[in-house]
């Protein structure tokens, strides 16, 4: 009974901070990151369906393209766009910032886009850009909000900065965590602005890169379960999952920089489903569910209990496009495939609330798929012909723990890498011919878990040429994103295993 006093109590102040501490217009929810690094992207109406059927009310660009932002007038859904990091350097100058503002905002609100948010580059103090964003991302920054609130919208439209997770640096659990050194006096000028703007701190944050990053990683950390996993003590605070690891890492860097009051947004989190041994389906909707109802549960993390978590998952659609550099996993971080369809169940609401809803009404090529002519009387150009079909397409489907790795044959193989570009080139004639060694057949080669592709029937605006002028989110990768993440838990993992 006393207990339960004090626990309503203590919920009611909590309840009543956590209220103070929230800024206007930022509400628990997930939100998605829209890519467009696809080269046969889905028509931006069936995606705007899908968003609606979905009641997905938030999404996250990486650029602020006309027709995008045209499709999302009147929807009501809330629009973050961005101004890519090669862009930022240009906005240095208020005069360039006001007419980029006037040009790709202010020229869309009156058609009745919900545009909330701009991001100022994308993860630009990322350690492998070796300081090329770092001078100009502050000017930029403050030049877009001032342009935002000289024309009346800085209310309305706050201009925030995504970075990625290795701004930080701890020597322990989260509680011993800083920025990092070289960035620090540049972030706690970005932070004071946001602050003075009451602009949110945007991070991105992976813990399937922890994963990704250390073989020794106890991998129910990642999740949400708190299943088989020895919670760890951090003073008085008790973590079972990197996420609340990671976003409480955040909170005290803020705090020890005197910002006790930032609002947060998750710009980036996921889990991808091929490409990689730990990245299939049953960890991604474990990981995506797990996060869904951490939100919809209104817990909050150790650090911030009962407050509101901000996130837009990584990602609403495949892209086949994505540079592989961070790891073959890129491509396939969709919550649905490339065409729209349902990769696992997913409860967005949380657990129990309805099941992700695809696509409909596509238009396909015609059903027929390239393999290889195991009968070709010359096989001696096949490693070649592999090879080039690898690089102009994607073959990530194919290595160790990945969903065709169990069913092909080296043959097949090639046969997939076969498909994959002449999918790619619209089943033009010619790609399927490889030295006399492909061969167009009409049934599904399809094996198990293993897809050999259709393609999407749509004029491909984007095809062969990626679209290089805007960062996307994860081109950028390198390993530095996996330094920090992985860090916090290398060091928890080794507290795990002396409570063992
Ligand atoms: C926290 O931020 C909100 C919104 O800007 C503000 O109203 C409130 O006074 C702040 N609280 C503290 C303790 O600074
Ligand atoms: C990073 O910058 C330093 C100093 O300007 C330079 O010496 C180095 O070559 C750069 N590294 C890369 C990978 O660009
Ligand atoms: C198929 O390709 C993948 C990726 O290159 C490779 O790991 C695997 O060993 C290949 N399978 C066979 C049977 O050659
Ligand atoms: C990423 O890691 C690989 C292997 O550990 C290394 O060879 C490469 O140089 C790293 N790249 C960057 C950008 O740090």
């Amino acid at each position: 009974m006393v207990l339960d006093v004090f626990c309503a109590t203590s919920i009611l102040i909590l309840h009543a901070l956590c209220i103070v501490s929230i800024y206007p217009g930022v509400h628990a929810s997930l939100g998605v990151n829209w890519g467009t690094e696809s080269s046969h992207p889905l028509p931006e109406n069936t995606i705007i369906k899908m968003l609606k059927a979905n009641k997905i009310t938030k999404v996250k660009l990486f650029d602020s393209k006309s027709s995008t932002l045209r499709a999302l007038a009147n929807t009501g859904i809330e629009i973050m766009v961005a101004v890519p990091n090669e862009v930022l350097a240009t906005l240095t100058s208020a005069t360039a910032a006001d007419l980029w503002v006037q040009n790709n905002v202010l020229r869309y609100i009156p058609i009745g886009a919900n545009i909330r948010y701009v991001a100022v580059g994308n993860e630009p103090f990322l350690r492998a850009y070796n300081g090329s964003f770092t001078a100009a991302t502050y000017p930029a920054l403050r030049n877009v909000q001032e342009s935002l609130n000289n024309n009346k919208m800085g209310d309305r439209v706050k201009a925030t900065v995504p970075l990625n997770a290795d701004i930080l640096q701890t020597t322990g659990a989260p509680s011993a965590t800083t920025f990092r050194p070289d960035i620090e006096s540049d972030l706690k000028q970005i932070i004071s602005y946001l602050a003075e703007n009451e602009s949110p701190f945007t991070i991105n944050i992976y813990p399937f890169l922890s994963l990704y990053g250390d073989k020794n990683f106890p991998v129910n950390y990642a999740f949400f379960s708190g299943n088989g996993v020895t919670p760890v003590k951090d003073g008085g605070l008790t973590y079972t999952n990197v996420f609340d690891a990671s976003y409480d890492s955040l909170v005290v860097a803020l705090r020890k920089a005197g910002y006790n009051n930032m609002s947060i947004i998750v710009g980036e989190i996921g889990w991808p489903t091929d490409g990689d041994v730990n990245a299939n389906p049953g960890y991604a909707a474990k990981f995506n569910q797990g996060l869904a109802d951490h939100i919809a549960s209104n817990k909050g993390t150790p650090l911030l209990p009962n407050s509101a978590i901000n996130v837009y998952l990584f990602s609403m659609l495949d892209e086949d496009m994505k540079s592989i550099a961070p790891g073959n996993f890129e491509r396939h971080w969709g919550i649905f495939t490339y065409d729209g369809k349902r990769k696992y169940s997913l409860s967005l609401s949380g657990s129990g609330g309805s099941d992700l809803v695809e696509a409909t009404g596509l238009k396909y090529l015609q059903p027929q798929w390239c393999v290889l002519d195991t009968s070709a009387a010359d096989m001696s150009k096949l490693g070649d012909s592999v090879t080039y079909a690898c690089t102009n397409a994607d073959c990530t489907e194919l290595g160790y723990g990945c969903s065709c790795n169990k069913y092909l044959d080296g043959n097949g193989n090639a046969s997939f890498a076969f498909n994959s570009y002449f999918q790619r080139q619209n089943q033009e004639k010619g790609s399927c011919y490889f030295n006399g060694l492909g061969k167009i057949v009409k049934k599904d080669p399809s094996v198990n878990s293993c897809k050999f592709m259709l393609q999407l029937a749509y004029p491909t605006a984007s095809s062969g040429s990626p679209s290089s002028s805007h960062s996307s989110a994860s081109s950028s990768w390198p390993n530095a994103s996996v330094a920090f993440p992985a860090m916090v838990f290398l060091l928890l993992h080794k507290i795990y295993l002396t409570l063992l």
